[in-house]
């Protein structure tokens, strides 16, 4: 019984089982920012539905949609469904080492994100926001300025500045 028993134990520790390497992620490791809002798994993946640009700051930016945004977008559908998540992801903008008239990315500056989800987020239009700076969340402050902003310049757009770039 009892060497039956070891050989079990060497045979899940072998499949990595009982010691695995790389043990998932668990709720802890997970950093949400004040409002809830996560870093979405695979964002990085989405679609884009418009580069941007901002002098003052010197930047370049991408808005990134998942599938949901991706459709909404495509069929003119307002206001975006729930489960609709967009991304923006900023770096400076600087000038090619090998083309200088040319401007690329360069170090990176922020990532941020909308979730829709009506009932959640009601409070801030049904958007929830979330600011990630080296994959550290913002704080209270400056998640407070989110919805402000959107509200102010694109309530007639769903609080969404970013149109569809064909
Ligand atoms: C002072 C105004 C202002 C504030 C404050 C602001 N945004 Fe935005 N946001 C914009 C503008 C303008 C755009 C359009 C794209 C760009 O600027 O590159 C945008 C775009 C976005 C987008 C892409 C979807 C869209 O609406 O086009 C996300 C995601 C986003 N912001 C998240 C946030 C989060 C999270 C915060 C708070 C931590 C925040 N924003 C605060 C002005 C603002």
């Amino acid at each position: 019984m009892r060497r039956h028993a070891s050989t079990a134990v060497v045979l899940l520790a072998a499949a990595g089982i009982l010691f695995p390497a790389f043990p998932a992620a668990t709720a802890a490791d997970i950093v949400a920012a004040p409002t809830g809002v996560t870093i979405p798994k695979g964002y990085r993946n989405w679609q884009v539905v418009a580069p941007s640009q901002r002098d003052d700051k010197d930047e370049i930016r991408v808005i990134l949609g998942n599938d949901i945004a991706m459709k909404a977008f495509r069929t003119n559908r307002l206001p975006f469904p729930d489960g609709t998540i967009l991304a923006k992801l900023a770096w400076k903008r600087v000038k090619s080492a090998e083309f200088d008239k040319t401007f690329v990315p360069g170090e990176p500056q922020r990532v941020e994100f909308m979730v829709k989800d009506v009932r959640r987020y009601a409070g801030t239009g049904g958007w929830g926001f979330g600011r990630f700076v080296n994959g550290v969340p913002a704080d209270e402050k400056e998640h407070g300025a989110c919805f402000p902003c959107h509200e102010a310049n694109v309530k007639g757009h769903d609080l969404v500045f970013t149109r569809y770039a064909q």
